[in-house]
């Protein structure tokens, strides 16, 4: 397995990979967990070869956000890629990411509206821009990412349809902890008490799912989390919300393929999760 710095090495070794079969390109910002190895395995089904990219993207994380705190373990990371099967490791640094007199941002519309959208300004401009860089770099047939991230992942799907950019973007379901909390490099913030306490997010939704398929009112359910997230010591909780699962527009009422989300804060850490929700035959 190589680790790539230089996008002329990286375009040299891809059309390397390329003349032996197909490439899969798994974005991720490191410290990888269980869940991105899932992204990995499943890279390894669709495509030949799997490139996998490992950059803290700072464009992506607000003036008050972690970025600085963000884990960073690249040779950890290398050594659970290298026994996954992964062939290259694209790990450009920032000034080669975004050189000087860089000035291009791309913004998608809509999916962003709501969510995390404006409780993170520029958040998904960031990760729009960045995906769209890391796709144009290496050129992979398939790119894969984590539905843990669904906003994330519907902001990737339209902007790759709406520039015609040549790659199929597969989504790959939540891995969870035996208790059900998803996976994410942000649990290790979680002191133990925290860490008790986080598996209430995906309880809440759990539930809330569970109550609006058994006919219960979209707004009770969800008002019924949000309480069960306070009482579990979520302190502030972002919102619960059903979304059509394409779009994301607000839903209030079980009428079309859905996305029951969450996003709330235990401590100093921002959780956020997703279960799909379709309407009863
Ligand atoms: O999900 C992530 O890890 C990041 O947002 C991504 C897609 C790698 C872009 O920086």
């Amino acid at each position: 397995m190589q680790i790539v710095r230089d996008k002329k090495e990286l375009r040299e070794a891809v059309a390397a990979l390329r003349a032996s079969g197909t490439v899969a390109l798994v974005p991720t910002m490191g410290a990888l967990h269980a869940g991105h190895m899932a992204l990995v395995r499943e890279a390894r089904r669709h495509a030949a070869h799997v490139v996998t990219s490992i950059f803290v993207n700072p464009t992506q994380f607000g003036p008050n956000e972690d970025l600085d705190r963000y884990p960073r373990k690249e040779a950890e990371d290398a050594a659970l890629l290298e026994a996954e099967g992964c062939a290259l490791i694209w790990a450009p640094n920032v000034a080669a990411m975004y050189p000087q007199g860089f000035a291009t941002t791309i913004s998608v519309k809509g999916v962003t509206d709501g969510l995390c959208g404006p409780l993170r300004p520029g958040h998904f401009d960031g990760v729009a821009t960045v995906v769209a860089k890391l796709l144009n770099q290496v050129g992979p047939d398939i790119a894969l990412f984590g539905e843990k991230d669904y906003q994330q992942l519907a902001v990737i799907r339209r902007m790759v349809a709406d520039l015609d950019l040549p790659v199929e973007i597969i989504g790959v379901p939540t891995q969870r902890e035996a208790d059900g909390l998803a996976l994410s490099s942000r649990n290790a913030y979680l002191s133990q008490e925290q860490r008790h306490a986080a598996r209430t997010l995906p309880r809440a939704l759990g539930e809330a799912a569970q109550a609006i398929l058994d006919g219960l009112a979209v707004e009770q359910a969800l008002a019924a989390a949000r309480a069960l997230l306070a009482g579990g010591g979520f302190d502030p909780i972002d919102y619960v919300e059903l979304r059509d699962a394409e779009t994301l527009a607000p839903l209030s009422r079980l009428d079309r393929p859905a996305r029951l989300l969450g996003a709330a804060w235990i401590g100093g850490t921002r959780l956020i999760d997703n279960l799909a929700l379709h309407p009863p035959a």
